[in-house]
């Protein structure tokens, strides 16, 4: 009998209106369009007007849409993010009562820029054991939350946006084959932010010195190449399958020079990866989903495709997914969700982060 396996069926993409270009960086930071293109392959990034939950609602709508699902179809919701809007309820759960899925059990999964291949284990995995039938995966983020707008080595990196997936039950030999997920805990000092959470008194007013993203990006670069090439190695392995097995490699989008020193290392032809970091920047957990979408929306991803996602983030993170493509490559319908406008420009947008910074810049303590 073939085995039950988790098989994608819809696909969404969320990016709010509001651009943040190289151009506008430049009027705030001592940067450059030549070294941000140069370093990192981006050219601009999305800034949400809207909380994160917004964000995934509307990726969840146009996902259910394109497998041609109802809300209460769903019977998992797993919702990946290291920017929640708040964290009681989970935002998952916000979610879920907006989205009307009411027979879905609902979580949120932190794991940073590998959220996504983390849920997609877990739901996967869910399908397989028979505990779930049909799981909405959700990378979202409000990445501007945690950046300080007068520090280059970290603004520049990061934007916001969602993306969605729907995994169903298949067993006719389609579906996630390997996952591989790892963490060191000890290398995650590379990255740490001490903006949402419990830690310290509740008196304690906001500080711009202590409340800030400390990154290394250095540090993370060279834990992240080697970190996602021995993942994608073991995940290959636990399928059966080589590098040259696989169609399309969904990698996160966290530097274009970190995709393609993994790939040159694992021998991956850059024809086969899917980019848009020169569109969004790193979107964290919503990367994969987000350029998973437009490779679809690109005609990409061919039914029986072999696709590979891999990831690397805070905590530190890792991991993978292998999976055999089904059949549908076309939505079988499409959403008219959309988020609200705005008529405010990403300097209004980033006004409150820069004053808030500001004064810890004037002292002279600039990382
Ligand atoms: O998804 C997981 C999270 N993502 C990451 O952790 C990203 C991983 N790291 C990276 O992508 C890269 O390390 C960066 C893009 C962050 C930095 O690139 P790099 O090639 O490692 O540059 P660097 O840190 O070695 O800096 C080189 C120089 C430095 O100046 P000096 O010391 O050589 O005089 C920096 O101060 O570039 C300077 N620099 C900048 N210059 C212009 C750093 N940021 C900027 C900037 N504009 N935005």
């Amino acid at each position: 009998m073939t085995k039950t396996r988790a098989t994608i069926i819809g696909w969404g993409k969320c990016v709010p209106p509001v651009k943040l270009t190289n151009a506008d960086l430049e009027q705030m930071v001592d940067t450059s369009d030549q070294w941000i293109v140069e370093r990192t392959g981006m050219h601009e990034r999305r800034i949400s007007h809207v909380e994160v939950t917004d964000l995934a609602e509307v990726a969840a709508k146009r996902a259910l849409a394109s497998a041609g699902l109802e809300p209460t179809d769903i019977d998992l919701l797993v919702l990946a993010t290291v920017t929640p809007e708040i964290t009681l309820p989970s935002n998952a759960c916000f979610l879920q009562e907006r989205l009307g899925a009411v027979n879905a059990a609902a979580f949120d999964l932190n794991a940073a820029c590998s959220g996504f291949v983390y849920s997609t284990a877990v739901a996967s995995s869910m399908i397989e054991a028979g505990i779930a039938q049909r799981a909405l995966v959700i990378g979202a983020e409000k990445l501007h939350f945690l950046m300080d707008y007068h520090d280059r080595n970290h603004c520049i990196l990061f934007g916001d946006g969602a993306g969605a997936a729907i995994y169903e039950g298949r067993a006719d030999g389609s579906g996630v084959l390997a996952n591989d997920l790892g963490a060191d805990g000890k290398a995650g000092q590379a990255m740490v932010s001490p903006v949402l959470g419990t830690r310290g008194q509740l008196d304690r007013p906001r500080d711009p010195a202590s409340d800030r993203l400390h990154f290394e990006g250095k540090t993370v670069f060279k834990h992240a190449v080697r970190g996602m090439e021995g993942s994608v190695r073991r995940t290959l392995d636990e399928a059966g399958l080589s590098v040259d097995d696989v169609d399309l490699v969904v990698p996160h989008q966290a530097n274009f020079r970190i995709i393609e020193a993994t790939c040159n290392r694992l021998g991956v032809p850059m024809e086969k990866v899917v980019l848009n970091i020169a569109d969004h920047g790193n979107t964290s957990a919503a990367s994969i989903p987000m350029a998973l979408n437009d490779a679809l929306t690109d005609g990409r991803v061919r039914p029986g495709a072999t696709v590979l996602f891999t990831a690397f983030g805070g905590g530190l993170t890792w991991g993978s997914n292998v999976m055999v493509w089904g059949d549908r490559i076309e939505p079988v319908a499409t959403s008219d969700a959309d988020l609200p406008p705005t008529d405010k420009t990403v300097f209004d947008l980033l006004e409150t982060n820069r004053a808030f910074f500001a004064p810890f810049h004037k002292a002279g303590s600039d990382s």
